[in-house]
Formats: structure tokens, sequence, C-alpha cells
């Protein structure tokens, strides 16, 4: 039996988790759910689940949340305090990490200093904070396991690889997102309904429309350099419109290996959850000959710049990658919400990047301090373009 708590537990990984602790019935008990506001879905949970303690971003919910449970065995708390609690529960012994954006690096980031292996969804945890949580994972001997299906295809590729020198390069397959095919003329005139509809996975909106910039290939590369400690030249994106394969990895003599499977998150979360365990899964299996076809197509950073500001945030170092994503969370919100096209959000990430870099910048590395004050300013700055652009 594991003990497990989840942060984001009412998002698109948390339901899906929940659905595979379900499946997976005894092997694990749930002991804490976080989430930022969504009272009615952590309801549900927390009478089917009955974890210890749950907490909620929002005060104002969390009070809402406290007057609608009658089961006192639930201890529920809320704001940044509270979510650190459930990240640390002294019973889990792993916390899956799947809240969006950087909200979710300090409790990962007291998780692992509680000594909690972490099944890591979160991306922008290790985008905008790699080496220094990497340091601390080392530090207490955890264990970080990627739920990111590139990662955990990576991961499973690697496992059993004797000689580290025999990495020749990883290989994150990236579906394209629904603009795939489209030119630069038609990129500047689609909807937020458009970019919502991703072809081959069903997501959060961030990352949905990070899919659709290809911001998210690049924050995966990022991920990819800290997880598994690896030149960023090392690390390259191919187009696979399938997304059955999941990633590779070449070696140096040549040889790639690939891991494919049905395209379902509940596959990475699974896995990530019961490694070193393999076991059976609630999914149906990959019929190949069905696929019929797997193709692969070289990434246009030209259209795609987003991916091109990830290689050469991740390559300046220090905290320009906290500077990108605190520069993709403002322009992405700012897109859900109405307030800018598409293509502006690339430009706003670039000019954030540029004016940072001839200002702010050092390459050293960064303290937790350092990478909260980036974030801020990049957030700062990146709001001042929004309203010049409005105004
Ligand atoms: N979805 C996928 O298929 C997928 C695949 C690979 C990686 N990931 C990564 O996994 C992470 C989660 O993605 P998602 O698609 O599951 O996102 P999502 O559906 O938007 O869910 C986000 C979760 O985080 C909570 N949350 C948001 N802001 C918060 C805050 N300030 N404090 C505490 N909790 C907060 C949300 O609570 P409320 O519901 O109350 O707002 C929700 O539970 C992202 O980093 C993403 O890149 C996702």
């Amino acid at each position: 039996m594991k003990y497990i708590s989840i942060l984001g537990s009412t998002g698109s990984i948390g339901v899906q988790a929940l659905q595979v602790i379900d499946d997976l019935n005894s092997d694990f008990k749930v002991v804490g759910l976080s989430a930022k506001s969504n009272v009615d879905l952590i309801e549900k949970q927390i009478y089917q689940f009955k974890p210890e303690v749950v907490a909620l971003d929002d005060k104002y919910s969390a009070d809402v949340l406290k007057k609608k449970i009658k089961d006192a065995s639930v201890e529920i708390l809320s704001g940044k305090e509270g979510i650190i609690k459930v990240a640390t529960i002294p019973k889990a012994d792993i916390v899956l990490s799947a809240t969006v954006g950087i909200a979710g690096l300090a409790p990962t980031l007291e998780a692992i200093k509680a000594g909690k292996d972490i099944a890591l969804a979160n991306k922008e945890v290790l985008v905008t904070s790699g080496s220094l949580v990497m340091k601390t994972v080392k530090q207490k001997g955890v264990k970080i396991l990627p739920v990111d299906g590139e990662h955990c295809a990576i991961f499973q590729c690697l496992d059993g690889c004797k000689d580290r020198n025999s990495i020749h390069r990883l290989i994150l397959t990236a579906s394209g997102g629904p603009f795939r095919d489209k030119t630069i003329e038609e990129l500047s005139k689609v909807s937020l309904e458009n970019a919502l509809n991703h072809p081959t996975w069903k997501m959060g909106k961030k990352i949905t429309i990070d899919s659709a910039t290809l911001m998210n290939k690049g924050l995966e590369v990022i991920e990819a350099r800290w997880l598994f400690d690896i030149d960023v030249s090392k690390i390259d994106v191919i187009i696979h419109p399938q997304s059955i394969v999941h990633s590779l990895v070449e070696f140096t003599d040549g040889s790639i290996l690939a891991q494919l499977a049905v395209t379902d998150m509940r596959l990475p979360i699974q896995f990530a959850l019961t490694y070193p365990k393999r076991t059976q899964s609630m999914l149906p299996r990959l019929d190949l000959a069905k696929v019929g076809q797997l193709t692969f197509q070289e990434v246009d950073m030209d259209k795609f710049p987003c991916l091109k500001y990830a290689y050469e945030a991740i390559k300046l170092g220090g905290t320009m990658p906290t500077v990108l994503s605190g520069a993709d969370e403002v322009a992405v919100d700012a897109f859900l919400n109405g307030k800018i096209g598409f293509l502006d959000i690339s430009e706003i990430i670039k000019k954030t990047m540029n004016v940072y870099k001839d200002s702010n910048f050092s390459d050293s590395e960064p303290s937790l301090e350092d990478i909260i004050s980036a974030d801020r300013w990049a957030r700062d700055y990146a709001n001042k373009i929004i309203d010049e652009h409005n105004h």
C-alpha cells in the first residue's frame, strides 16, 4: 500500500490520476488533495477517496467547502500554507505534483525536502527551478518520476541504460498541435476556440494553448535537460502527428529506442505511481495494424518561435527559463481572456526575454529568491506590454 497526496486533484491530470488510483483499488490510499477553488469537484473527491487533509488556495472557496463537509475526520485548509501541508503530510510516501504553473513550485519543493518521492506532471517546477529542485532531490535521496508522457517514455527507454556516455540524443515527439499545417498568415487569424481544440490530447487550458504555440515542447526540452541531466544540445524535437511514439532515445551506435502506446495520460500516470512495478492497465492496447502509419517531420521554428525561445532560454541559463515561463503564463492567460491574439503570445515572450537579457540577467545558478523575483519581474513586464497593447 502506498500513501499519496495529490496537488491539483481537480485538474485534467489530477482527475485522471484518481481514476487510475480507483482502478488500482487497494494499492493506494489518498491522504491529501489540493486545488485552487473548485469546491464542487473536490467535495466529490473527498467523499469518494476520504483524504485526511484537503487544501484550496482560495480562502473563500475553502470556507465554502468547510461548511459543506460534515465529516470531521477531514482537515480543510486554505492558502499556500495549507497546500504545503498537503504536500508534506507525514503519512504520504509519494506526492503527485499536478498543479499548473509556478504555483506548484513551493509545495513540490517542500515535499522533496520532507523526503517524499514526486510523480511530476507540473513541468513549470523544473522549467523555472531545475538546478535548485534537482540539487534538493539529490540531497534528500528521493525519486522524481516523470508523468509528462514524453519524459515518461524517455525514462523507460533509459531504464537499464548502463552507460550514460552511450546516449547520443533524446528525441521528444510533438503532435504539432491544432495549427501544425497552417501558414503564418493563417496563424494570425486563429481563434481561441480553434486553439483549444487539440487534435490528440484533452488537457487543461494552459497546456492546450502551450501545445498550439509549441511552447509546451519548449518547456519539455527544459524539463528533460534537468530530469535526465543532459546538455540541451543533445535534445531534439520532431513532429509526430499520430502521438503514438511518445519519445525516443538515440544511442552512440545509431540504435534508437522508443516507447509506443495509446494516446492516454492515464498510462504515464500509472507508470509513475506504480514504478518500479508494472501493473495491468484499464486502457485498451495499442493496435499497430489499426494505426497503420507512423509519420515524422521537422519542426518549423519560424512558424513556432516559442520553441526557439525555450532553447535560447535554457542555453542562456540562470533565471532566463523562469522569465520565459512567467511571460508565457501571463501571455497565455491574456489570450484565454481575449486580450491578445495568438501570435502576440510569442511576441510578448520574446520582448520580455530581450529586455531582461539587457537589464537584469545573470547566468549564475539562481537561488529560490532569485527565481521568485525573476518570475515577478517577467509577469509585471509581460502585463505592461499587454496593457500598452490594449490602449
Ligand atoms: N493535462 C495533461 O494531459 C498534461 C500532460 C502532461 C503534463 N501536464 C502538466 O501537468 C500540469 C497540470 O496540467 P493540467 O492540464 O492537469 O492543468 P489543469 O487542468 O488546468 O489543472 C490545474 C490544477 O491545478 C490547480 N491550481 C491552479 N492554480 C492553482 C493555484 N494557484 N494553487 C493551487 N492549485 C492550483 C487547479 O485547481 P482548480 O481546478 O480549483 O482551478 C487544478 O486542480 C501542468 O504543468 C501541465 O503542463 C499536463
